[in-house]
């Protein structure tokens, strides 16, 4: 077939191929780059206040969206919040927990039994929450010297709202779980005062109850 073609016609085929494969990857790159770029090095374009924390820090790998799901396309071409009260930021002190919570499960778990925990529930947001001991974009492993959560800062970190943290303060397991073997004593506590709270509520009505019946049986007895 192409020896029978003349020369100029293999030559136009030649090019029009060449043209129509330069053109059709080129038109979809072009329809690429106008999808939303949620890159961290376009995030990184606008924030880089946050670059020199998240180069050093534990989570220096994983994408922004990771821990800022809620950022979507309409932030990237004009920022604007997503929410209309400030508790709807998934980084609130509010929403923390449960954000950095999706991959930290078990300290999430220890964290809402804590007092921490149980204060955010009730309303406090002066309480400690993940970000308060760890830090946000720089958190660090625990083996560091410098994580706000080593040995050497501990005393520090709760000193921000603890005057004072002695060295006893700090001494406690901050996420106490039962299979580590940690938070037994308050485990068996709190069971200990919940079954005494059951039997005396229902020694009380068993006795009630009692006493009840005997002064019904007592009034129906004829007067001798
Ligand atoms: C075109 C610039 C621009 C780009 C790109 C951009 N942002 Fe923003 N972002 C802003 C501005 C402006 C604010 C509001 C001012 C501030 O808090 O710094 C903001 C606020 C935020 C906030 C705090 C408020 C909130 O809604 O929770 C977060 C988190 C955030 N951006 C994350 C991101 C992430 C993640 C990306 C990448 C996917 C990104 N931004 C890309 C401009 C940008
Ligand atoms: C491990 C979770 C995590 C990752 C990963 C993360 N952030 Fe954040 N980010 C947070 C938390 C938590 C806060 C709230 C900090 C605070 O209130 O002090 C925050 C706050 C912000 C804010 C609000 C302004 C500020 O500094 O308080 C911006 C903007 C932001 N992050 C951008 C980014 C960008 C850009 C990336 C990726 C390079 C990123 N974040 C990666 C957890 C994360
Ligand atoms: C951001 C502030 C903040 C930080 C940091 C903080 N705490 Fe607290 N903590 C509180 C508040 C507020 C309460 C009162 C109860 C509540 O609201 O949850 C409290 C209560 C406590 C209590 C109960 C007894 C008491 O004093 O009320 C203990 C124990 C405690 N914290 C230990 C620690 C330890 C240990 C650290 C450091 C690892 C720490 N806290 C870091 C704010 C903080
Ligand atoms: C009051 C301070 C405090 C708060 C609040 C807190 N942590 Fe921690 N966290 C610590 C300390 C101290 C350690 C070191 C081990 C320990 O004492 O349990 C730690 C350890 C960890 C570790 C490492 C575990 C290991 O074995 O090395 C992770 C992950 C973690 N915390 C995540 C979280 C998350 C997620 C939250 C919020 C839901 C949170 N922490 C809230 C103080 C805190
Ligand atoms: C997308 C999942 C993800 C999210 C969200 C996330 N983390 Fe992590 N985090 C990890 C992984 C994976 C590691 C590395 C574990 C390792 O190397 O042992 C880690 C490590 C850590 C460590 C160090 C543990 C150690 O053994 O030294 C701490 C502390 C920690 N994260 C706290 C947080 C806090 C606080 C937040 C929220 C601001 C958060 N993480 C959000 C996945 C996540």
């Amino acid at each position: 077939m192409i020896q029978s073609m003349p020369l100029s016609r293999l030559l136009l085929a030649l090019i029009m191929s060449v043209f129509l494969f330069g053109l059709t990857p080129a038109s979809l790159t072009l329809a690429d780059t106008e999808q939303p770029d949620f890159s961290n090095q376009n995030c990184l374009s606008c924030h880089a206040e946050v670059r020199q924390f998240i180069t050093t820090s534990v989570h220096s790998d994983f994408s922004c969206l990771a821990c800022h799901p809620n950022i979507g396309s309409e932030h990237l071409q004009d920022y604007r919040p997503n929410y209309e009260d400030p508790a709807e930021t998934l980084i609130s002190p509010q929403r923390v927990p449960e954000t950095c919570g999706a991959c930290h499960a078990e300290e999430l778990d220890s964290y809402m039994e804590s007092v921490h925990g149980r204060g955010l529930l009730l309303g406090s947001i002066e309480t400690a929450n993940c970000i308060d001991c760890h830090g946000s974009h720089n958190v660090l492993a625990r083996s560091d010297p410098q994580a706000t959560y080593s040995a050497t800062r501990l005393p520090e970190t709760c000193a921000k709202c603890h005057e004072e943290a002695q060295e006893n303060f700090i001494r406690g397991t901050e996420h106490k779980s039962l299979a580590a073997g940690t938070g037994i004593a308050e485990h068996n506590t709190l069971k200990f005062f919940v079954w005494l709270t059951i039997l005396t509520v229902v020694g009380l009505i068993v006795h009630m109850e009692v006493e009840l019946f005997h002064l019904f049986k007592r009034s129906r007895r004829p007067k001798s």
